[in-house]
């Protein structure tokens, strides 16, 4: 029997509700508005958005999902987009029509489709050296009429957006990019993405294209009360059981994390025989811990040694007030130190405020590593 849990994009039954978040963020694409989803990382930020482009075909919605994670140039971040859009509305189409289908969505980008042994491959090419702005000018416009044209509605959705403000002519693209899309009432767009504060900076800074023009939702984790019976109807699903506090207990271990949540079950899943208990729940914990570490290790040593030392100290102790007398001298902390920490650790968003305003380790499994 195969395992039930995926650490990967969550699909069809994988998929553990989300109802408001689905229902919220299809309403708002109905409505063309723009919207800024983040999160910590590994939270379903693209599991729940793939999930709300598939609503939205439903009901006759060009989609377009790129993913800007890796774009390494200005042309690179053209080239991504170009392609997303017009893999989106080549798709389904008969390899004879399509050229004339996109023969003239651009003026100055050239798509280019090949028919593969895996279906028909979408690329766009481009006179290098045209300016940046005519080319987003172009790409832009391009969509734009397509959709009056088509008398479509669209949304697009932009995932791992903050990776623009790594490229060297990022003011120029925000605000070109800004200046269309004010306009595109009928293209709902959704920036996602999970370095929170550089993604929030974008819309938040009174000196940026982007100032509030768009709404920052937040996606928390998934109550418990929905993770539950999931992990037990998949533990069923595939002839093993998991009783609900034993489902509780995967849950609280990684304080409901959504990616920890699906890996520890899957763990756990693995070394079960026909009933899941709290032992091998342990046990796989371990094993989680174990194959974690890496990563964790790999983060603290580009860590400074007093950003070090205030993680280990909200590690073992969240707290509102890092900056109280008492919290300084149990830790051996400096004001200073710790002002100057907490803002570096916050914009690498390795921690954060939880519901009760205390600063603590975004990543649940992290904090156990560094009490250990
Ligand atoms: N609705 C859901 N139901 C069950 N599991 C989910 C759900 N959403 C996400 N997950 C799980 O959480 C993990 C992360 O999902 P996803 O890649 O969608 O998150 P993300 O926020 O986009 O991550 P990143 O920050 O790395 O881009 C995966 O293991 C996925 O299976
Ligand atoms: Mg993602």
């Amino acid at each position: 029997m195969q395992n039930p849990f995926t650490i990967g994009i969550a699909k069809n039954e994988d998929f553990c509700n989300r109802r408001q978040e689905l229902a919220d963020l299809v309403n708002y694409a109905k409505n063309g508005q723009k919207v800024v989803l983040y999160s910590p990382r590994r939270y379903g930020k693209s599991s729940l958005v793939r999930q709300v482009l598939k609503e939205l075909e439903k009901v006759n919605f060009l989609t377009v999902y790129v993913d800007l994670f890796s774009i390494s140039s200005e042309q690179d971040f053209i080239s991504t987009l170009a392609t997303g859009i017009l893999k989106r509305i080549g798709s389904g189409a008969d390899p004879r029509s399509l050229g004339d289908k996109v023969k003239n969505l651009f003026g100055r980008l050239i798509p280019v489709f090949e028919v593969t042994p895996e279906g028909l491959g979408f690329s766009v090419k481009f006179d290098r050296s045209t300016k940046l702005e005519l080319l987003l000018d172009d790409l832009m416009e391009g969509v734009y009429n397509y959709i009056k044209k088509k008398q479509l509605r669209a949304c697009i959705a932009l995932d791992e957006f903050q990776e623009v403000t790594e490229l060297a002519e990022s003011k120029k693209i925000e605000g070109i990019l800004r200046s269309h899309i004010q306009l595109q009432k009928e293209i709902a767009y959704f920036y996602i993405g999970s370095r929170r504060r550089i993604l929030k900076d974008i819309f938040t800074d009174k000196s940026r294209p982007f100032y509030k023009s768009a709404f920052l939702y937040t996606l928390k984790e998934i109550p418990k009360e929905d993770f539950i019976p999931h992990i037990e109807k998949r533990f069923k699903e595939s002839s093993k059981k998991c009783p609900s506090d034993t489902a509780e207990k995967i849950y609280d271990t990684v304080r409901g994390y959504p990616y920890y949540v699906q890996k520890l079950a899957l763990l756990t899943w693995d070394i079960t025989q026909k009933a899941c208990n709290n032992d091998l729940i342990d046990v796989a914990y371990k094993l989680l811990l174990k194959m974690e570490t890496p990563g964790f290790e790999g983060i603290w040593s580009g860590l400074t040694l007093i950003q070090k030392a205030v993680l280990k100290a909200l590690a073992k102790e969240p707290t509102a007030s890092p900056f109280a007398k008492e919290y300084l001298e149990r830790y051996g902390l400096t004001i200073g130190g710790v002002q100057k920490a907490i803002h570096a650790l916050l914009s690498k968003d390795l921690i954060g405020k939880d519901t009760e305003d205390k600063y603590r380790l975004t990543d649940p499994v992290m904090g156990d590593w560094l009490r250990e």
